[in-house]
């Protein structure tokens, strides 16, 4: 069993992950300075084998004093996504790419690092071709560049593997709507319509707890899989918003539910976000998702019957 450090392990990814490897009877302690107020991780405080500090990831006094013991780190702390990265582009770049390098200079060569990035770096691509781990990187919001950047460093040290999501979805202790598809199920089941715009522009998904297990699969496989990047998203799901859109309204359906799909020409993608993409490579590895996007889909048409803010609203 590992000693794991997480940073942002109290987010929407991290609280999937840090259950799943406490539960793999990993050591794992998460470091994280709550920026949302989440209280993600309090049924993991049971577990002997979980540890919590609260702290800030550019803190190099916290670093160095913690980082020794661990056998990997996963540094999932960051500004994430393109909206919040604009809002506050200098704290994105500190904390998405100088924090990054700051751990990867601090730690020692043996102390290994999985890295989650982003596939949206692919995003001006015509959306005709399949982008492969050797298809150049192009992001243009901060999210994307800081992202890309830090991969770019890590990239050039040892005992590294990085990891570029397709868009999650599914449920966590820590819920983000902001999430394409958890956004749109949410959007259809609660507002009755969908607004699309550029809605040829295609996209991959991936549910959370795939993300999650592949973190553990990199762990069981670093060796045979290391100083590489990896595409990750379900190889069946490269889907425009508008047939995610159709995907929805199909499944509702079944539950007898229905919702209008509005189509319009305001609002714009700030990565351009046009891409579809292979991600064999980290299959030939032997890795497999476990949850389709229709899985997805279903357990958020469920789950947003308990996540239903009703302090505004009388119905
Ligand atoms: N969710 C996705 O679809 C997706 C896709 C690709 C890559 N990723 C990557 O996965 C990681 C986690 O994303 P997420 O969706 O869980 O986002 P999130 O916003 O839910 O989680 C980020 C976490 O980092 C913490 N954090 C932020 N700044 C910090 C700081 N200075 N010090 C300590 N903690 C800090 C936050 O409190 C939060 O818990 C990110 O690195 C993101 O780029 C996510």
């Amino acid at each position: 069993m590992k000693n794991i450090l997480i940073t942002g392990g109290a987010g929407y990814l991290g609280s999937v992950l840090s259950e799943l490897l406490v539960n793999e009877g990993h050591d794992v302690t998460v470091l994280d300075n709550l920026m949302y107020n989440q209280n993600s991780l309090l049924h993991l405080f049971h577990k002997k084998n979980f540890h919590f500090i609260y702290g800030d990831v550019r803190e190099e006094k916290l670093l160095r004093s913690i980082l020794p013991k661990f056998d990997f780190i996963i540094p999932l702390a960051a500004i994430v996504g393109a909206g919040a990265s604009e809002k506050h582009p200098e704290t994105t770049n500190a904390i998405n790419y100088q924090a990054i390098a700051l751990i990867n200079r601090l730690r020692e060569e043996n102390q290994k690092i999985i890295f989650p990035t982003t596939n949206s770096g692919y995003g001006t691509k015509t959306g005709d071709v399949f982008c492969t781990e050797e298809t150049p990187l192009e992001p243009i919001s901060v999210y994307g560049v800081t992202k890309v950047e830090a991969e770019r460093e890590l990239l050039k040290s040892n005992n590294v593997i990085t990891l570029r999501f397709a868009t999650c979805f599914g449920f966590s202790p820590r819920m983000r709507l902001d999430l394409l598809v958890n956004n749109f199920v949410y959007k259809a089941i609660r507002d009755g319509y969908i607004v699309l715009f550029e809605k040829h522009f295609k996209r991959n998904y991936l549910h959370v707890r795939d993300a999650a297990r592949c973190f553990e699969f990199c762990i069981e496989n670093f060796d045979a899989m290391k100083n590489e990047p990896y595409n990750v998203g379900l190889e069946d799901a490269n889907l425009s918003k508008e047939e995610l859109s159709w995907k929805i309204k199909e499944i509702l359906k079944k539950h007898g539910k229905d919702f209008h799909i509005q189509e319009s020409e305001i609002g714009k993608d700030p990565d351009k976000r046009n891409y579809i993409v292979s991600n064999k490579k980290i299959m030939a590895k032997g890795f497999r998702c476990q949850y389709s996007l229709e899985d997805g889909i279903e357990e958020l048409i469920k789950g947003y019957a308990m996540l239903y803010d009703r302090h505004y609203t009388n119905f």
